[in-house]
């Protein structure tokens, strides 16, 4: 991917940390998934009272593009930290890597975790969810 669309998705992750919801955990997370439609979904991390209710910033993201009809994607930009601070990697919860598991191809999906605009890695899905269950595994 070029390096001026990994810094769009890093910015446009940093901006989501301010709609994040965590009157409990302090901890903010940002997301921005690219669609192969070149189209940006953003999501934040909103927590509730009641905990488990709580959604990741990447679902947020991947439920708000999948609502929208979009179901294939490119990448997804990960950035957060305490109070919002990136003092290192937020890396994605077993669950939102099931979720991109749904969706996406693990040879190819990349995940790009930030610390910075000039701070990053990034990981192909098979990497983060090596024999990872998916659609595939359901057919005939
Ligand atoms: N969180 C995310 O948004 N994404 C992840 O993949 C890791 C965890 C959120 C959930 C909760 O609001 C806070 O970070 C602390 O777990």
């Amino acid at each position: 991917m070029e390096k001026a669309k990994i810094r769009e998705l890093i910015d446009t992750a940093i901006a989501q940390l301010s709609y994040s919801y965590t009157p409990y955990s302090h901890f903010k997370v940002g997301a921005a998934l690219l669609g192969k439609n070149g189209q940006i979904y953003t999501g934040c991390n909103i927590e509730n009272a009641a905990y488990t209710p709580t959604n990741c910033a990447e679902r947020t993201a991947f439920f708000k593009a999948v609502s929208e009809g979009v179901k294939e994607f490119e990448a997804i930009c990960i950035v957060g930290g305490p109070e919002g601070k990136l003092v290192d990697y937020t890396p994605p919860c077993g669950v939102c890597r099931q979720v991109m598991m749904e969706f996406c191809r693990p040879k190819e999906f990349q995940i790009i975790l930030a610390k910075g605009k000039e701070d990053y890695k990034i990981y192909r899905l098979e990497e983060l969810l090596p024999q990872g269950f998916g659609p595939g595994n359901l057919e005939d």
